[in-house]
C-alpha cells in the first residue's frame, strides 16, 4: 500500500476531486494547509533582493491506495493541477505498513476498499 500526499492549488481541488472520483478513488483526507516551495513564497525573484518567506494557502489531499493505483492517480493529478507556473505543487509518495478498519477489524487490502 502507498500513500500519496498531493499539495495543490486550492482552486484545482474541486475538479481534482471529481476526476479522482471518476477514477474510483473513494477514500481521501483533505486539509487546508499553508506552505512554500523552491521560491520560498516569492512569485518572482530578482537578483540581490532581500525577501521574507511568505506562505501560500494550499490544499493537501492524502490517499492510501494499492500500489497499482499510484501511476493512474499521478496522471490525473498532474493533468488536472498543472498550469505550468511555479507553485503547481508536489506529490509525495510513501509506503504504508498497515491499515485497520475500526468498525470491522479488517486489515490490509480488505480495509482499503
Ligand atoms: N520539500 C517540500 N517539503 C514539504 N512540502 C513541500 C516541499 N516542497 C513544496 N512543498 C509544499 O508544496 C507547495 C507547493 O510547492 P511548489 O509547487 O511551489 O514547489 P516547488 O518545488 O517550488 O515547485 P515550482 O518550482 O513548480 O514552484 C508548498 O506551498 C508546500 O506546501
Ligand atoms: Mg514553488
Amino acid at each position: 500500500m502507498k500513500k500519496l500526499e498531493a499539495i495543490i492549488r486550492p482552486e484545482a481541488f474541486q475538479t481534482l476531486r471529481q476526476n479522482l472520483d471518476e477514477l474510483g478513488v473513494k477514500g481521501l483526507t483533505v486539509s487546508e494547509v499553508a506552505g512554500c516551495g523552491q521560491q520560498k513564497g516569492q512569485e518572482g525573484i530578482f537578483r540581490g533582493s532581500r525577501f521574507e518567506i511568505k506562505l501560500y494557502p494550499k490544499v493537501k489531499v492524502e490517499m492510501v491506495v494499492e500500489e497499482q493505483e499510484v501511476d493512474p492517480i499521478i496522471n490525473v493529478i498532474t493533468e488536472t493541477c498543472a498550469t505550468n507556473e511555479v507553485g503547481d505543487g508536489k506529490i509525495f509518495i510513501s509506503t504504508i505498513d498497515e491499515v485497520y478498519r475500526i468498525r470491522t477489524g479488517e486489515t490490509g487490502k480488505a480495509a482499503l476498499i
